[in-house]
This record gives structure tokens, sequence and C-alpha cells, in this order.
């Protein structure tokens, strides 16, 4: 064998490495989350990125995250927003990334436990759980970080 070859079996062999080390790249799961003292969370829980746009359809799909149920966005399009939960008018301002993503994650830690947001992103959901929803969020990783990279989007 050349030694040109065998560099470049070499090469290939660290270019397999690196790839199967970027696809070992997980998603963080719920009850594996970090607060820290302050009570946020400051490593993103997806592998990816969030997309604010993404994060948009989230907060009026009503499957999904459905927080204009309780929350009102003026600048959002969506019908029948509720006023049960503050306005997020301004919130990308008044809130770090990480405590935007606790809150979303779960708001019994991140604000307080007698909060009547519900936890998008924890196991902890209190005891009378539909059978076929137990071990299960209402949002994936991913989901948390397209709405916390909306939220951001929202200042004064
Ligand atoms: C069942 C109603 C309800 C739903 C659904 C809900 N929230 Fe909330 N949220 C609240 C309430 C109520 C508060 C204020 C804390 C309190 O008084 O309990 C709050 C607080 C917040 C805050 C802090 C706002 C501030 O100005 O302090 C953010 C951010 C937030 N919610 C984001 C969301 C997002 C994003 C979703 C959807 C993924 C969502 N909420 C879904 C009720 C809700």
């Amino acid at each position: 064998m050349t030694s040109t070859l065998r560099a470049l079996i070499v090469a290939s062999g660290f270019g397999a490495v690196a790839l199967a080390g970027s696809a070992m790249a997980q998603d963080v799961k719920p009850e594996a989350v970090a607060f820290s003292d302050s009570g946020g969370i400051e490593t993103p829980v997806a592998a990816q990125a969030g997309s604010a746009e993404a994060g948009q359809k989230v907060l009026t799909d009503r499957k999904l995250g459905n927080c204009v149920a309780c929350h009102q966005v003026s600048t959002l399009d969506a019908p029948f927003q509720g006023n049960v939960g503050p306005s997020l008018d301004g919130v990308g301002d008044r809130y770090e990334p990480d405590m935007l993503r606790a809150i979303v994650v779960n708001p019994k830690k991140a604000l307080y436990d007698g909060t009547i947001m519900p936890g998008f992103y924890t196991l902890d959901v209190g005891k009378h759980v539909r059978e076929d929803l137990v071990g299960k969020t209402i949002l994936s990783a991913q989901q948390v970080e397209d709405v916390v990279a909306y939220l951001q989007t929202l200042k004064e």
C-alpha cells in the first residue's frame, strides 16, 4: 500500500468518527434537564438550534403549545387569544433566554409551584394523567427551542 493511500484511508476513518460524533448529538431527555441556581436552563434541550418561525406556529397550534389560549401576543394574527396569563408582548426584554427556556420547560420550577401554566417539557405533570400520556411531554425538545427562539423576538 502506498503511503498516500494509507493516509487517505486514515483520513476517511477520522471523517467517519467525526460524523458519528455529530450524529450522536442528542436532545436532552426531560428527566435530565438541569436548572441553574437562578432557576434558568442554560443549555438548549434540543440538539438543533431553534427556529422562531416554527416556534410561532407552536404558540398558535391548538394541538401543540396552544399558548394563545392563555396568553396574548399582539403581533400574532391568531383568533381567540386568552388573558389567563400575562401578555407575552416584550417578554424577550423581560427575560434572558435561559429563563424563557425554563418557563416553557417547567414553570412550576421556573416561576412558582402553584402556577396553572403547564410544563411543556417535563414528566412531572401531576397525578391524574391519562394513561396514554404517561411518560410523554407536551412538546418535543425541538419545539421547546423553537418557542424559545420565537419568544426572544418579542421585544418592545
Ligand atoms: C393554561 C394557561 C397557560 C398556557 C396554556 C400557557 N401559559 Fe404561560 N403563563 C400562564 C400564567 C397564568 C402565567 C403567569 C404565572 C402565573 O401567574 O401563574 C404564565 C407565564 C408565562 C410567561 C412569563 C410571562 C411574564 O411576563 O412573566 C411566559 C414567557 C409564558 N407563560 C410562556 C408561555 C408559552 C410560550 C406557552 C405555550 C408553549 C404558555 N405560556 C402556555 C398560563 C399559561
